[in-house]
C-alpha cells in the first residue's frame, strides 16, 4: 500500500491535506514535523508533504523537518511554510515580506511539466503568508510565479523535491486537487488504490493496540459520529465496549427504541439504556432561559453518565477507556507547533467530565470530516436510518419547545416533529435538507374546528439547507408537502390549531429558535 507521511508543523490545512490526499485514493499519515530519518525510512513512504505552519523559518526555534530528509530520495513537496523550510534547509534566503499576501493570486506557469501537467497558463490559488523566499537556493528552477511571488513554485533540478508557497489543499485553489494528484501519482507514483475500508482496519488495528485488554465505555446519543465510533470501537475490542444511551426525555419520537434495536439488536453493541426522563424534565421545570436549559442538560448528562460508570465498572471491574466521536472539525487548531496541531475543544469532552473520573480518550474519528465518517459508518455496516441522520442537538426538544419544557408540550412536539420527519422523507428530501423539524411555540391562536373556537398551540416548521450549520437558507419546500405538513399536524396532533413555516435564512436568523 503506498503511504503518504504528512509532517505537520502546526498549519490550519494540515488535515485538510491529509483529507484531500485520502480523496485521491491514496493512504496517508499525519506526524509531528521533527520526525526522525530512520522513522520515516521504517514508514517507507511512496512521498513526503511538508504543511504550512504559523510560524517563521528565520525564528530561533523555528520548527524545521529533519535536514536528514533530503538525502532519503524520497519525493517530497513542501506547501507554504513547507517551501520556506525546502529552501532554507538547501541554503535559501526567507525573510519577511513587506505585506502579508492574503486571498486569491493568479499563478503563471512557466513549466507544465510534472506538478503542473495538464494545467492551463494562468490559474486561480490560494495564498496565505507573511515570509518570502528572497533568493533560488542551489540547485532549485522556477516553476510557476505570481505578481508578487517569484518564486510561487519551485522544484529541485536533479531531485524529486517540489514546492509551492500557496495551498493547493484549499477549496479556492480551484485546480489544487490536480496539482496534489499531479504529486501523488506522477511524482510519487502512487496508484490510488486505497479506499475507506483500509481505514477501518487500520483504524481497528490502533485501537487494539491502545486498549490491549481494557474496557471501553461510549456515550451512545444515536447520531451519526457517536454511532460510527461505537461501531468502529466493537468491531475492535467486542463486549469489552459497553454504551451507554442516556433517555435525557427530550429526544425524538421513538429515538430510545431505534437505537436498541439497530444498534443494539442489528449491530449487537452491547448497550446499557437508561431512562433519566424523570430526571431531567424535575431539573427542567420552571426554567425558560435557553442558556440554563443547555447548561442543566449537560450538568445532568454528567450526573446519570457517571453514576451509569460507577455502576458498569463495579459490574465489570476498572474501566480505563472513553470513547468519543470527535470529529476534526470540532477540533481545534493549537497556534503552538510544539507539540500535535490540535487540541480538544472542551465542551466536545462530553461536556467536561468531572476530574475525579480519569478516562483516557480514545478518538478514532478524530482526523475524519462527517461525509468520511457516513462511509465510515457504510464500511461498518451501520443501517442508512443512522447514517444518513440529520444532526440533532444535544440539548434535543428542551431547545424545540420556546419557554419551559413540560410533558404535555414534549408530547405535542414529538407528534408533530415525526410527522415532519415522515413526510419530508416520503418527500425525498431528507437527505438533501441539513435539517427539517417542528417548534412548538409558546403562543396559542384562535382557530376553527367544526362549530367550535379553539385557542390553541402553533407549530413552527423549520427546513434549512447547508453545508455545514454555519450559515444556512430556509429551504424552498414543495407547495404540496407544504400542504400535507399542515394537514397532517392539524388534524393528528391535537392541541394544535396553526402551522407556520418559518422563512429565515441564518445570518440573521440561526436554524434553532432558542
Ligand atoms: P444554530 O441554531 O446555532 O445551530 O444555527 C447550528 C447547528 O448546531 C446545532 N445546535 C446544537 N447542537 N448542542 C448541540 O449539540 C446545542 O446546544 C446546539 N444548539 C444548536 C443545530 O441543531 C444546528 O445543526
Amino acid at each position: 500500500m503506498d503511504r503518504i507521511l504528512i509532517l505537520d508543523f502546526g498549519g490550519q490545512y494540515t488535515q485538510l491535506i491529509a483529507r484531500r490526499v485520502r480523496e485521491l485514493r491514496v493512504y496517508c499519515e499525519i506526524h509531528p514535523y521533527g520526525l526522525s530519518a530512520e522513522a520515516i525510512r521504517a514508514l517507507d513512504p511512496a512521498g513526503i508533504i511538508l504543511s504550512g505552519s504559523p510560524a517563521s523559518v528565520y525564528q530561533a526555534d523555528a520548527p524545521l523537518s529533519t535536514p536528514a530528509l533530503w538525502d532519503l530520495g524520497r519525493p517530497v513537496l513542501g506547501i507554504c511554510y513547507g517551501l520556506c523550510v525546502a529552501a532554507q534547509q538547501h541554503g535559501g534566503v526567507v525573510s519577511r515580506a513587506a505585506r502579508r499576501e492574503y486571498g486569491r493570486a493568479e499563478l503563471e506557469i512557466d513549466d507544465a511539466a510534472d506538478l503542473f501537467a495538464g494545467l492551463d497558463g494562468r490559474q486561480l490559488v490560494w495564498m496565505s503568508h507573511g515570509d518570502k523566499l528572497d533568493a533560488l537556493p542551489a540547485g532549485f528552477r522556477v516553476l510557476a510565479h505570481t505578481e508578487n511571488a517569484p518564486y510561487a513554485a519551485i522544484r529541485h533540478a536533479a531531485r524529486p523535491i517540489y514546492a509551492v508557497q500557496f495551498h493547493p489543499e484549499v477549496a479556492h485553489t480551484p485546480r489544487g486537487t490536480e496539482i496534489l494528484a499531479n504529486f501523488l501519482f506522477r511524482v510519487c507514483g502512487c496508484k490510488g488504490d486505497w479506499e475507506m475500508g483500509a481505514f477501518v482496519r487500520d483504524a481497528v488495528e490502533r485501537i487494539r493496540d491502545r486498549v490491549g485488554e481494557g474496557r471501553a465505555l461510549c456515550a451512545l446519543s444515536g447520531g451519526v459520529d457517536s454511532s460510527v465510533t461505537a461501531a468502529l470501537m466493537h468491531r475492535a475490542i467486542g463486549d469489552r465496549l459497553t454504551c451507554v444511551f442516556v433517555d435525557n426525555g427530550v429526544l425524538r419520537k421513538g429515538e430510545a427504541e431505534r437505537v436498541q434495536t439497530v444498534l443494539g439488536g442489528q449491530l449487537g453493541l452491547k448497550i446499557l439504556s437508561v431512562d433519566a426522563s424523570k430526571r431531567f424534565l424535575d431539573r427542567l421545570a420552571g426554567i425558560t432561559d435557553p442558556e440554563r436549559k443547555r447548561k442543566t442538560i449537560g450538568a445532568e448528562f454528567i450526573a446519570v453518565f457517571q453514576e451509569a460508570a460507577a455502576r458498569l465498572a463495579s459490574r465489570l471491574g476498572p474501566i480505563e477507556f472513553l470513547a468519543q466521536g470527535t470529529l476534526y472539525p470540532d477540533v481545534i487548531e493549537s497556534v503552538s507547533v510544539k507539540g500535535p496541531s490540535v487540541t480538544i475543544k472542551t465542551h466536545h469532552n462530553v461536556g467536561g467530565l468531572p476530574a475525579e473520573m480519569r478516562f483516557t480518550l480514545v478518538e478514532p474519528l478524530r482526523e475524519l470530516f462527517k461525509d468520511e465518517v457516513r462511509q465510515v459508518g457504510r464500511q461498518l455496516g451501520l443501517p442508512e436510518v443512522v447514517i444518513s441522520r440529520q444532526p440533532f442537538p444535544g440539548p434535543g426538544l428542551a431547545v424545540r419547545i420556546l419557554g419551559e419544557v413540560t410533558a404535555r408540550g414534549l408530547d405535542l412536539l414529538r407528534e408533530a416533529d415525526a410527522i415532519v420527519e415522515e413526510e419530508v422523507r416520503a418527500a425525498g428530501l431528507y437527505e438533501e435538507l441539513w435539517q427539517s423539524f417542528a417548534v412548538l411555540l409558546p403562543v396559542r391562536t384562535v382557530g376553527v374546528m367544526g362549530d367550535e373556537r379553539t385557542y390553541e398551540h402553533v407549530i413552527a416548521i423549520r427546513a434549512v439547507t447547508s453545508l455545514d450549520g454555519m450559515t444556512a437558507d430556509w429551504a424552498r419546500l414543495p407547495d404540496d408537502l407544504l400542504a400535507r405538513l399542515s394537514n397532517r399536524i392539524i388534524n393528528e396532533v391535537k392541541g394544535v390549531n396553526r402551522v407556520v413555516y418559518d422563512i429565515s435564512s441564518k445570518p440573521p436568523s440561526t436554524i434553532e429558535w432558542e
